[in-house]
């Protein structure tokens, strides 16, 4: 009774118009909204322990601690999609060149200069809430802290597009253009993607695309917007744990996250700190 099935009547045909995406009633967007703030508040935890010397497994156990003692776990630990195998901890962590998916190790030390992506995703009565942020590590170079700002930018600029019949292509529109017109590459491997009882589901947002193109939003969808920019070319390539994403060039890569929902007039953060 909770997921609304959109079907057009007033046709002969039953014609799916919704292309089979949950729209979340306001019972489960409550929910959402709790989970959303465990996220916010887990992601500004873990901030506070960001310093040279402390490794990516110490952040992983610390999110452990923290994500038990609010009654939560998290998606991440042996999540295992088509073609991967169970990831093996409970957040990611992903460093200067990491794309995405980096996995928290005891010898993966942070040191002065470093950028680091850390991505959560706890799950709290049935429903998740992903976010994440691209952290500085001591002073990094000008051209790492213009990176990371612009990335954030991006996202920022992507979700100010939502509304009801605004297109999936405005986000990735307003996220591309913001990129180019600083010199920095979209990742195009890397989608947000509709959230809620599931952790990926549909639709797919890309961080790229044209204005007035792809699906039309609707209130009560819930998706997450996660562009990854590039200091270097938008080239990545897989390591052979099954994860992690690097980039070609070895050089740059920065991301940040929000679940968000289409309201009646507009977006809300559903992973925004309140
Ligand atoms: N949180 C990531 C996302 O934004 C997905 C991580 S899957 C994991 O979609 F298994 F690597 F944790
Ligand atoms: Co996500
Ligand atoms: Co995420």
């Amino acid at each position: 009774m909770d997921n609304i099935n959109l079907f057009s009547t007033n046709t002969n045909l039953l014609k799916p118009v919704n292309r089979g995406i949950t729209l979340l009633s306001s019972r489960e967007l409550t929910k959402m909204r709790r989970v959303g703030q465990i996220a916010a508040n887990l992601l500004n935890h873990l901030e506070t322990m960001i310093k040279p010397g402390v490794s990516t497994q110490e952040l992983n156990d610390e999110a452990e601690c923290w994500t038990k003692a609010y009654g939560a776990k998290n998606a991440p630990l042996g999540y295992a999609p088509l073609n991967h195998p169970p990831f093996p901890r409970s957040i990611c962590t992903s460093v200067n060149e990491v794309v995405c998916h980096g996995i928290p190790n005891p010898r993966q030390i942070l040191k002065d200069g470093d950028i680091i992506n850390i991505d959560v995703t706890p799950i709290l009565d049935g429903y998740h809430g992903d976010t994440s942020k691209t952290f500085l590590v001591g002073s990094p170079s000008h051209k790492a802290q213009k990176l990371v700002e612009v990335t954030r930018e991006c996202m920022l600029r992507g979700i100010a597009k939502i509304k009801p019949g605004a297109r999936v292509g405005d986000i990735g529109a307003a996220i591309a253009e913001y990129a180019k017109a600083n010199g920095f590459s979209v990742v195009k491997e890397m989608l947000g993607h509709g959230i809620g009882r599931q952790f990926h589901c549909r639709p797919e947002i890309p961080h790229y695309g044209q204005r007035g193109k792809g699906l039309k939003l609707r209130p009560g969808m819930v998706f997450t917007v996660e562009p990854i920019l590039n200091e270097g070319t938008g080239n990545i390539k897989f390591l052979a744990d099954g994860w992690t994403a690097i980039t070609k060039d070895k050089k740059l890569s920065a991301q940040f996250e929000h679940t968000v929902a289409v309201t009646n007039t507009g977006v809300e953060i559903l992973t925004l700190p309140r």
